[in-house]
């Protein structure tokens, strides 16, 4: 009956995920067509200031950053979604070389959106892939006398574990040449009371997004999971310094994923861990840059909410 069991590496990670003790997923999964164009809605949300404060310090910034990076400038940008924020640095460059962007993404519908609006701009050339793999291919593709710009926004390196981060840093440092830098976007911690609207929008904006992982195993795994048996909880740890997205079910019941080969119990209360989002006080990054082989050259803050960015560079 399970015929089509492990036929793909989705339904072998929701089988890994779902027979944890705590079941978890993991949060790449939230970016399907539908998850992409949701986060794309949370991003216009007045309760999420992580966009407007990235794109601030990126626009208002972008001749300075492009002005401390000289040479013939290549940009890659990690998780780029639809790059909208990386307009500035792009028009910048513009001004003195053609520009060459490397979008890498996993999502399909958001590269096309990036590709379409930035495609005036320069040659763009989208990257359908994880983000070390397309790092890897704009490594392998670079030419000589080309310096790489490799862009990190939106604080993703927040959806890393802490330990996890620092490899991830360092396989990035890895593929890099003396002279390369990393522009990494952080979310700073705040307030509480200002973090968890950011991911638990009363428009449910957010609980959409997060649902909708349900629905794409619905969709893509031949499962049943009735989502209105399930809510949407965005909690804070002090001490991780982390949000954590849940899917927490609403009583004692079974799901099956046929596709996955696995009948999963959920008690009453019982969640899945969806995403974590880890934010930063600006020491903690001086700190991460120095243990993954990069030196901190500049960092910008936004005041109106506390966000980073700050330029690394690979000496
Ligand atoms: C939090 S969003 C940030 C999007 C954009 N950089 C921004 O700052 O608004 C994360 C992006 O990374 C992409 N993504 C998630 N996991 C990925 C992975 N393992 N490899 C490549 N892209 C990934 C998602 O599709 C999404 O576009």
């Amino acid at each position: 009956m399970y015929a089509l069991a492990f036929d793909n590496e989705f339904a072998r990670d929701v089988r890994a995920g779902l027979t944890c003790a705590q079941k978890t997923l993991p949060c790449r999964y939230l970016y399907d067509d539908v998850g992409s164009a949701l986060f794309e809605a949370i991003t216009f949300l007045p309760e999420y200031g992580l966009t407007r404060a990235d794109a601030r310090i990126l626009q208002t910034n972008a001749a300075e950053i492009t002005g401390l990076l000289g040479g013939c400038l290549v940009v890659a940008e990690l998780g780029s979604g639809t790059g909208a924020k990386t307009r500035p640095i792009l028009e910048q460059i513009g001004l003195r070389q053609d520009v060459l962007y490397y979008p890498i993404d996993v999502s399909s519908v958001a590269l096309e959106h990036c590709e379409r609006e930035l495609a005036p701009l320069g040659e763009i050339v989208p990257l359908q892939m994880s983000y070390l793999e397309g790092l890897r291919d704009v490594v392998e593709k670079r030419q000589r006398g080309e310096r790489l710009l490799v862009l990190f926004l939106g604080s993703t390196i927040g959806n890393f574990e802490p330990d996890a981060a620092i490899d991830f840093l360092t396989s990035v440092r890895q593929l890099l040449a003396r002279g390369d830098a990393l522009l990494l976007g952080t979310d700073l911690v705040k307030p509480w009371a200002q973090m968890i609207p950011a991911y638990d929008d009363p428009a449910g904006v957010t609980a959409a997004f997060n649902m909708n992982l349900l629905s794409r195993i619905n969709r893509e795994l031949c499962a049943d999971f009735d989502l209105r048996q399930f809510r949407h909880v965005a909690r804070y740890d002090a001490e991780a310094q982390r949000i954590e997205m849940h899917l927490l079910s609403r009583r004692n019941q079974v799901v099956s994923i046929q596709r996955a080969a696995l009948d999963v119990e959920f008690l009453a209360g019982e969640s899945i861990w969806t995403e974590s989002s880890h934010k930063f006080r600006p020491d903690q990054l001086t700190a991460m840059s120095r243990m993954t082989g990069f030196r901190l050259e500049r960092q910008w803050i936004d005041e109106e909410w506390p966000f980073a960015e700050s330029l690394l560079f690979a000496d």
